[in-house]
């Protein structure tokens, strides 16, 4: 399969017992990685994307809508600006940006925990703007700039539940 060739050859490595760092280095590597584990979510999978503007959160979880099997047309027509998108595919996907989120009370507003415990998987960028201990397992992925078409990717499990899902994409 394409996407698995991808992985084997990119310079996936074990960074220690708990993460995994990945480089990739075109956005259409990113995405097919996204994709990859779009694959292997279950309904209730929360994912929460970390790192700079323009680092590749939104690529990735675009490659994750692919492989949860969203069409196309209804990624391209979504919103850029809302703060929660909504697909459906093989299970429903929820696309949530923090990143315009001023404060708690905008925070609770958004009412999060209908998706969180919802039968869908989360997505969340800017996860760093979650209150801490709002959610307590997760699979946290880590985006940084490398050169100007390179990106590093840390995925680092917080919970069994997510050491399964990261052996599985790995394997
Ligand atoms: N290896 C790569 N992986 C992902 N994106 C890449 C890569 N190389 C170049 N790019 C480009 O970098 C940009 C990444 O944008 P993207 O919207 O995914 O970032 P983001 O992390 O979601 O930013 P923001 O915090 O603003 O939402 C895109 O324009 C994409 O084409
Ligand atoms: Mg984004």
């Amino acid at each position: 399969m394409e996407s698995d060739r991808l992985i084997q050859n990119s310079k996936l490595k074990i960074r220690d017992s708990s993460g995994v760092s990945v480089k990739s280095k075109s956005a259409a590597e990113t995405r097919k990685l996204g994709k990859k584990l779009g694959r292997l979510v279950n309904g209730g999978d929360i994912i929460g994307l970390t790192g700079d503007l323009g680092s590749g959160k939104t690529c990735f979880v675009r490659g994750v809508a692919e492989g949860v099997e969203v069409g196309k047309e209804a990624w391209i027509r979504s919103p850029t600006f809302t703060l929660i998108n909504e697909y459906d595919g093989r299970l429903p996907v929820y696309h949530i940006d923090l990143y315009r989120i001023a404060g708690a009370h905008e925070l609770e507003e958004l009412n999060l925990r209908e998706y969180l415990y919802a039968d869908g998987v989360s997505l969340i960028e800017w996860f760093e703007k979650m209150p801490p201990g709002e959610v307590d397992e997760w699979l946290n992925i880590h985006f940084e700039h490398g050169g100007e078409n390179e990106r590093a990717m840390t995925f680092e499990p917080h919970g069994p539940r997510y050491d399964a899902l990261l052996k599985e994409f790995t394997d």
